[in-house]
């Protein structure tokens, strides 16, 4: 199964692709969370994390090579689950060139989560990781655990969020449209306790309980 999440920043892409690939047994593939260990492990141009802390997004040609390589290991052969790839319609394209280049799988759904611009603000503000397990946390509705090694994302600052959904703004109003007419696209409200959220996420897709 190939499931890809879109949706902006807030909208709980990372939360959901946890329990939806605990679920479906196939692993997370999330082009942030492989640039920030670009970024911990030394690796990441300069370039680009200077666009990824202030909140912009980085060329295509960067995120596709990720992909490219990521989705032909082992791990992926019964498929995976996308956070946050492809943002951009060129991007889109090449993920079905990949795809069709790997032996003809295709996307079985691309799902949309929606939640209105201030509660996304007042998610991102509020969010902390555990460096150690990646666990997602938020200040208030989800506390961490006393003890977690907290991590507070560099483009989680303010000024960076506000950046951040207007560059997902601007991506969308192209990509939608892309899935929507390849009638692969689910709309699925983002609002309410990530467990609620789930069962949405998997009646829209046809595989519900
Ligand atoms: P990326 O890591 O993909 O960030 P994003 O799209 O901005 O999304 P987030 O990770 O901020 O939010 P999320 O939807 O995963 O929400 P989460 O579950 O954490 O990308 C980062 C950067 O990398 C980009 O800005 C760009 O520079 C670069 N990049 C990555 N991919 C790229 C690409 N394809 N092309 C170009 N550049 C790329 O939840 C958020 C908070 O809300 C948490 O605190 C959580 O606990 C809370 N929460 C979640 N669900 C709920 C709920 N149901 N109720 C209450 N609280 C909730
Ligand atoms: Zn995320």
């Amino acid at each position: 199964m190939i499931l890809v999440l879109v949706g902006p920043p807030g909208a709980g892409k990372g939360t959901q692709a946890k329990l939806l690939c605990a679920r479906f047994g196939i692993p997370q593939i999330s082009t942030g969370d492989m640039l920030r260990e670009a970024k911990r492990s030394g690796t990441l141009e300069k370039r680009y994390l200077d666009i990824m802390d202030s909140g912009g997004l980085l060329p295509d040609e960067a995120v596709i090579g990720l992909i490219a390589r990521r989705t032909v290991e082992p791990d992926c052969s019964n498929g995976f689950l996308l956070d946050g790839f492809p943002r951009t319609v060129p991007q889109a394209d090449a993920l079905d060139e990949l795809l069709a280049s790997q032996g003809g799988t295709r996307i079985d759904a691309v799902i949309q989560l929606d939640v209105a611009r201030p509660l996304l603000e007042e998610r991102l503000i509020h969010r902390r990781t555990d460096k150690r397990s990646g666990q997602i946390y938020h200040l208030v509705y989800n506390p961490p655990p006393p003890g977690a090694e907290l991590e507070h994302r560099a483009d989680d600052r303010p000024e960076a969020v506000a950046k951040r959904l207007d560059a997902y703004e601007a991506m969308t109003a192209a990509l939608l449209p892309f899935y929507e007419q390849k009638k692969l696209l689910h709309r699925v409200d983002g609002v309410g306790k990530p467990e609620d959220v789930t069962h949405r996420v998997l009646s829209a897709i046809g595989r519900p309980g």
